[in-house]
């Protein structure tokens, strides 16, 4: 998979690795950085997502869309689209603009607006990476758990770095019987949970 990464996505990527290195010092308000996963986690998103049974792969936070060009090379393996779920307008400008200069666009479908609202309808799902507000994961993760097939995947992101601001998830999925749970030590922390 990661051997098949063009040299114009590899690009992107490295641009974008590089921006949100300097916005996380440069002032940059809270709201305007771009807040995203390091590469070894997104190594780590892409094998989970193209080992995940059928179903949809979503994202929960776009960004700048530098971990759904990770959630994309699963997506291409696979012959589908990742959905990715944005609400913020400038982010979703500048994720197009990512989607288009990787050459990966065919492989993605951007929803403007809440994941709370626009992901109801959902279809079944088999892989979900959850890394948008910490105090939205609960509410999230109670939309999404009815939807996960047997053995997909909840991937949350901040589950070291941020355990505090995401333990109403962490806890709702640790009481819920339909769901095997443990925290990788990768990037941020990443919290799974596999419907049995
Ligand atoms: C931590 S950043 C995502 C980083 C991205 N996953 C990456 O690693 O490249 C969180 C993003 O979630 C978006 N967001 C916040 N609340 C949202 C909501 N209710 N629905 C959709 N997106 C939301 C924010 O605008 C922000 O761009």
């Amino acid at each position: 998979m990661f051997r098949k990464l063009s040299s114009q996505a590899l690009k992107r990527m490295a641009y974008l690795e590089e921006l949100d290195q300097q916005d996380r010092t440069d002032g940059t308000p809270r709201s305007r950085r771009l807040r995203q996963i390091n590469r070894a986690t997104g190594e780590f998103l892409s094998i989970l997502a193209v080992n995940a049974p059928t179903g949809e792969l979503i994202e929960i936070g776009t960004s700048a869309g530098y971990s759904t060009l990770w959630l994309a090379l699963a997506a291409r393996e696979r012959q589908q689209k990742v959905k990715t779920f944005e609400i913020d307008p400038e982010k979703i400008a500048l994720a197009q603009e990512t989607f288009h200069l990787a050459g990966l666009e065919e492989y993605i479908e951007i929803i403007s607006g809440n994941f709370l609202q626009s992901g109801v309808s959902l279809a079944p799902i088999s892989f979900c990476f959850l890394d948008a507000e910490k105090e939205l994961y609960e509410p999230c993760f109670q939309l999404v758990a009815p939807k996960l097939v047997t053995s997909g995947l909840l991937v949350a992101d901040n589950a070291i770095d941020q355990y505090e601001g995401i333990k109403p998830m962490i806890d709702a999925a640790l009481a819920d019987e339909r769901f095997d749970c443990l925290t990788v030590p990768i990037g941020n922390g990443e919290f799974i949970c596999r419907r049995t």
